[in-house]
């Protein structure tokens, strides 16, 4: 009784958009109404902080990037929120995918003035695979941007998402008056410095009231008539096209003046889904099942560079954690004990006595956890749909101190499980081969191999395009395969067959001429 209770208020979701568009403004001000954290800016100065106490987290203050991401939770009403944070760069955009997998919802930030950007279109087409249900926000209303109107008929004709209008703007820029609220009938007016609870924000309830038309002006009138034609001309909000992936209801407002971000919250905690059943090697796991399962999305090194820590990110997908409790291992076929697991309080990380589905929980790991590896209590199953991405650019290792091969092998394959870079030793040659999706891994790469390791080593350019992970079901065909072709073969940090192409034309030739063999360009984690 009580999983199913905990387990219906969870709500785990991540934020998805262009770099700037508004989305740590948007967490801090979600934390704020959650009550997690008492003032504004205490999301940059905990950014801040942890760029203080790492120093490769100092590389990405300088680039201007967030390199992490994190997991917060807060509460807010009678519902335990889960916000996955996802790394805004183009580089680590792997990472985010992944962390996509976690998420049972998603919130899109939409910069009023630059409308549908490169990043969201993405992040979009990641959250369409598995139709999961998108909350739009459009934000800076405070600043001039484009028409509403102009702005759902983007969302809808780039990504292909039918939008239903919830709150609708009053006017926009220094015009700015409020928006009203289309399935309540309420009017929230702009006030800069307000807004911060229901309390302080002035509410009216339907258009009749004198005082709104006195305070709106000559835009009441013009609001009325526009009205009119937002509700002839537009999709009505229908919950159940939202949650299939379908429709996107659309909220307006300013994160950074708070505005706009309650009606936004409470239709999220209102509507977004809770825990989803999940898809796994041999069945779908309901999250009411009562013995824990779960799987690992992400690994983060260094949180803490006294410790040298490095903690595996999992999302718990049915039963219930406790601390300390054995769970199983698949991969690895062994029992582990989940001591010390973290969860991710805004304010901390705080040792965690149980969690439920939609959770995630952080768990300590010396390199026996995997990105993609399930928790089991004893069940022999592995959650599908968690890929590794075939990297787009390739480097090789070279040391300037030829004695650290050891350290660069070791630094480079712990690195890679954290599963931004991955690592290739070809078959024929002693080569250490990095693989990326974005040129500024390798600098991060090569600045941490040396800051944790003391390993200092260049990357140079190599003549390979592209990477398959090579399967075959007749053994024999296999190996008559891996013997012709040795020389274009690598083992990855999990052993696993891969085909390093110097060309497309290459690894099209040699697709044509091994029919038996299946060349895959994402490995599923398994
Ligand atoms: P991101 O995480 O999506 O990259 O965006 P972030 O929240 O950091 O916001 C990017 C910039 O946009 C910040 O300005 C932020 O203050 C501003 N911003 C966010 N929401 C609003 C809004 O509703 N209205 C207006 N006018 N601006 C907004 P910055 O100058 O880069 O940083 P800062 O100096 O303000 O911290």
């Amino acid at each position: 009784m009580t999983q199913l209770l905990e387990t219906r208020r969870r709500r785990t979701f991540a934020i998805i958009s262009h770099p700037d568009a508004g989305k740590t403004t948007l967490t801090e001000k979600l934390l704020l109404f959650g009550g997690a954290i008492q003032m504004a800016g205490s999301v940059k100065s905990r950014k801040a902080a942890r760029h203080a106490t790492s120093d490769w987290m100092a590389l990405e203050k300088e680039r201007g990037i967030s390199v992490t991401s994190s997991v917060m939770q807060f509460p807010y009403e009678d519902r335990v929120i889960n916000l996955l944070d996802t790394p805004g760069h183009a580089d680590f955009s792997e990472d985010t995918y992944r962390v996509l997998t976690a998420v049972d919802s998603a919130l899109m930030v939409i910069d009023c003035a630059k409308g549908v950007e490169e990043r969201t279109i993405k992040l979009m087409e990641v959250c369409r695979l598995r139709d999961t249900p998108i909350i739009t926000f459009i934000n800076k209303l405070d600043r001039e941007g484009r028409s509403p109107i102009e702005l759902l008929d983007e969302v809808e004709s780039v990504l292909g998402i039918q939008c239903a209008p919830v709150t609708w703007p009053i006017g926009m820029g220094s015009r700015l008056k409020g928006v009203y609220h289309l399935l309540t009938n309420e009017v929230h007016l702009y006030e800069p410095g307000r807004n911060f609870t229901r309390q302080d924000s002035t509410i009216f309830t339907g258009l009749d009231h004198p005082e709104l038309r006195r305070r709106l002006g000559d835009m009441y009138d013009e609001l009325r008539e526009e009205l009119e034609l937002v509700l002839g001309a537009s999709n009505p909000f229908d919950r159940d096209a939202y949650l299939a992936g379908k429709q996107t209801p659309v909220f307006f407002g300013s994160a950074v003046n708070n505005f706009g971000v309650q009606p936004l919250l409470d239709a999220f905690v209102e509507n977004a889904p809770g825990p989803l059943a999940r898809a796994t090697t041999s069945r779908v796991i309901s999250p009411d099942e009562t013995k824990l399962t779960g799987f690992v999305f992400k690994i983060q090194a260094n949180m803490d560079p006294m410790h040298r820590d490095r903690v595996a990110f999992m999302r718990i997908c049915s039963g219930k954690f406790t601390a300390g409790m054995k769970a199983f291992h698949v991969r690895t076929r062994k029992e582990m004990k989940l001591a010390n697991a973290l969860t991710f309080m805004a304010s901390d990380r705080e040792l965690v006595e149980t969690a439920w589905p939609g959770d995630v929980i952080g768990i300590h790991n010396h390199g026996t956890i995997s990105i993609g590896d399930t928790f089991t209590e004893g069940e022999n199953l592995s959650f599908t749909g968690i890929p590794n991405f075939a990297p787009e650019l390739f480097r090789r290792a070279r040391l300037r101190d030829p004695l650290k091969i050891k350290q660069l092998q070791k630094g480079l394959a712990q690195l890679s499980e954290e599963g931004a870079t991955q690592f290739f030793r070809p078959l024929m040659s002693n080569d250490l081969i990095l693989g990326a999706v974005g040129v500024l891994q390798f600098d991060v790469v090569a600045y941490r191999l040396k800051d944790e390791y003391g390993v200092d080593c260049l990357f140079e350019t190599i003549g390979v395009v592209t990477a398959r992970w090579v399967h075959g079901e007749d053994e024999k065909k296999l190996a008559e395969f891996r013997e012709k072709n040795a020389s274009f073969l690598s083992l990855d940090a999990a052993g696993e067959l891969v085909y390093l192409a110097p060309t497309r034309v290459n690894l099209q030739l040699a697709i044509e001429r091994a029919p038996a063999i299946r060349f895959a360009a994402t490995r599923e984690h398994a």
